[in-house]
């Protein structure tokens, strides 16, 4: 409950990098430390359907990882509106976010995780296993490869390596070559 607060920083990490829908006072480049991200959660409401869930990102603990987004500044009443889009199996979890912007910078803030114990996880699977499954998904947000291929070009254009989304992208290049 953000009664009390006049804003809220939030991490995105996932779609938030790249569509932010949603009124804001300050975008900045941040990382999060001890989580990373996979391509572990289901999604029956955005890049798939209940029968055939797409698979999009979450973040799992993980001692030393650094995970690399976005964070936001905004206003209590703006979680109505992030609550809404990240249904289907994400809570809020208090974390500690540095920005990349200012050296040292750093502040509380929020943001979205899947855990494991929540019905529409998939967990973990092989790169290309997880290429092969967003390659033959879409909801009513679109391809489930078209939210791939944005967010790895989101972190590109962030200058920020990320090993598992860059390797999933690389086997869906492949995989949509070997058919044409
Ligand atoms: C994110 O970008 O951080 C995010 C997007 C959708 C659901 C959860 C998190």
């Amino acid at each position: 409950d953000f009664t009390g607060h006049a804003s809220v920083w939030v991490f995105g990490y996932g779609s938030l990098i790249y569509k932010a829908d949603f009124p804001y006072l300050q975008r900045r480049p941040a990382h999060i430390e001890g989580w990373s991200r996979r391509f572990w959660q289901g999604s029956h409401d955005h890049r798939g359907t209940p029968a055939a869930p797409g698979r999009v990102v979450t973040i799992i603990p993980e001692a030393g990882a650094v995970c690399h987004g976005m964070a936001y500044l905004i206003t209590p009443e703006v979680f109505g509106h992030l609550d809404y889009r990240e249904k289907n199996g994400y809570l809020r979890v208090a974390v500690e976010m540095a920005f990349d912007d200012v050296e040292g910078d750093a502040a509380e803030g929020v943001v979205y995780v899947a855990r494991e114990d929540n019905e529409a996880f998939l967990g973990e699977a092989s790169e290309e296993e997880i290429a092969r499954h967003i390659a033959r998904s879409a909801g009513p947000s679109g391809p489930n490869s078209d939210y791939l291929t944005h967010l790895a070009l989101a972190l590109r254009e962030l200058g920020k390596h990320d090993a598992h989304v860059f390797a999933i992208e690389q086997y869906l290049v492949e995989l949509i070559a070997s058919r044409t």
